[in-house]
């Protein structure tokens, strides 16, 4: 079965870069000077069209031609084509977007940027620099950082005379309360809460969050030590386990950052758990919820603190494209303070450039970033750093035990038992 959806995802993308082969080819005809190059731009919310439209000015400014490969919205697909691409060692892609947890896994197929930055990369925050870098090399450039965060219906609170919670137990009171209420004056449709709770990657960054924000740790600690079954951990999946079906619609299980946002934009939840892009989109001249939304750090266990997962997306140049000069100026331009400002400002891309965050546009635009600024600094890290080429491996299995005690199909206490003799079976050693 996800065999068989991976593989139609797979054959979607193949065919999209097809079609985006024989536009580029046309326009490449019409245009005699300048190369051509392919990128892929991302399809979550307004990724496409911020990417599209900057990708045009640098064209426009360099006379190349850029072209766009349609990828996949979920990260898990996408990280299935692109790996597909570079066993082929295919040259049909330029710029690729890269997700914060992906250097250790395609180390061997990114050019190294640091020949092409002129110093650029030191003006962003020092930790995904590090990030991106291995053995030396630069892989990426940091385009977007991303942090888990609570979003709530300001008006619904007030009207009930809630206060925004601060446990995962006062959330789901608050929630289960407004949505009886809101149920009872006839909307039926009123969820209590929504998060990413398909079995892919998104779901192992809400579960993070909830399993370290009840002290349960991080599943694989820095030095490489499997952590998760544990008493912290079972509590926090356990008490996901009991939303399901009261205060989260049972549809959330086939849930992705979409479709939580979906369901919020358009008025029928009290809170979501989502990144920061769909403030922006929340925020929109056509949203319904437009002027009615609070953005908040998420809620903790009684013990515990807040935990927000670290995400976020960086460019980096095919090791196999033929024009890799041109890829890096374009990885470069994108990447740059000025595209990032209009990013955070039109878009609430959370730049990864520090001294945005004092920016007054940027403040003006995303007034949560003040607040939440400590938030997205201590933001948790998925154990990708650690685990390296085995990460989806490990995370594939974090997000499959979480899936499953959601389901009802396993208590959390014997999901973290076997979920942590599963991840021995795929550590090769201690590290990894
Ligand atoms: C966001 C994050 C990324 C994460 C993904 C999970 O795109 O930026 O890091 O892996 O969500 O769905």
């Amino acid at each position: 079965m996800q065999v068989n959806k991976t593989f139609k995802v797979l054959r979607r993308g193949a065919r999209a870069w097809a079609v985006a082969g024989a536009l580029g080819a046309a326009a490449g005809m019409a245009q005699a000077a300048g190369v051509t190059l392919t990128i892929s731009c991302g399809s979550v919310g307004q990724d496409f069209e911020f990417c599209k439209k900057a990708a045009d000015e640098w064209s426009a400014k360099t006379g190349n031609t850029v072209k766009h490969l349609s990828i996949p919205q979920s990260t898990t697909d996408i990280l299935g084509l692109f790996r597909q691409m570079f066993a082929a060692r295919s040259t049909d892609l330029d710029v690729l977007t890269v997700d914060v947890v992906w250097p250790g896994l395609l180390k061997d197929h990114l050019l190294d940027l640091g020949p092409y930055t002129h110093g650029a990369e030191k003006e962003h925050f020092p930790a995904i620099v590090k990030n991106n870098t291995v053995n030396g090399r630069l892989l990426a450039m940091p385009w977007f950082t991303d942090a888990g965060v609570l979003y709530y219906r300001k008006d619904l609170l007030a009207k009930y005379g809630e206060k925004p919670p601060t446990t995962w137990a006062e959330m789901g009171s608050v929630a289960a309360r407004v949505m009886a209420g809101e149920r009872k004056a006839g909307r039926a449709d009123m969820q209590g809460f929504v998060f990413q709770g398909k079995a892919y990657e998104g779901l192992s960054c809400n579960a993070l969050e909830w399993v370290a924000s009840h002290r349960g740790g991080s599943i694989i600690d820095a030095g490489g030590k499997i952590t998760i079954d544990n008493p912290g951990a079972v509590k926090a999946l356990s008490t996901a386990a009991g939303w399901i079906g009261s205060i989260s619609p049972t549809g959330v299980l086939n849930y992705g950052e979409e479709d939580a946002r979906g369901v919020f934009q358009n008025g029928n939840a009290v809170f979501m758990r989502n990144w920061p892009y769909a403030w922006s989109l929340s925020q929109g001249a056509d949203s319904p919820v437009k002027g009615k939304v609070g953005v908040m750090a998420l809620p903790h266990g009684e013990d515990g603190s807040s935990a927000a997962t670290l995400g976020g997306w960086q460019l980096a140049v095919n090791r196999y494209s033929t024009h890799p000069a041109e890829s890096a100026d374009l990885v470069m331009y994108l990447t740059s303070r000025t595209q990032q400002k209009d990013r955070a400002v039109r878009g609430s891309y959370n730049p990864t450039i520090e001294s945005l965050y004092k920016d007054p546009d940027v403040l003006a635009a995303n007034p949560f970033y003040g607040d939440l600024y400590d938030t997205f600094v201590h933001a948790v890290p998925r154990p990708a750093t650690v685990t390296g080429a085995k990460y989806n491996e490990v995370s594939a299995a974090f997000w499959n035990a979480t899936h499953d005690v959601l389901a009802g199909k396993l208590p959390a206490d014997e999901a973290v038992r076997k979920l942590e003799d599963k991840l021995n079976s795929v550590r090769r050693g201690p590290n990894w």
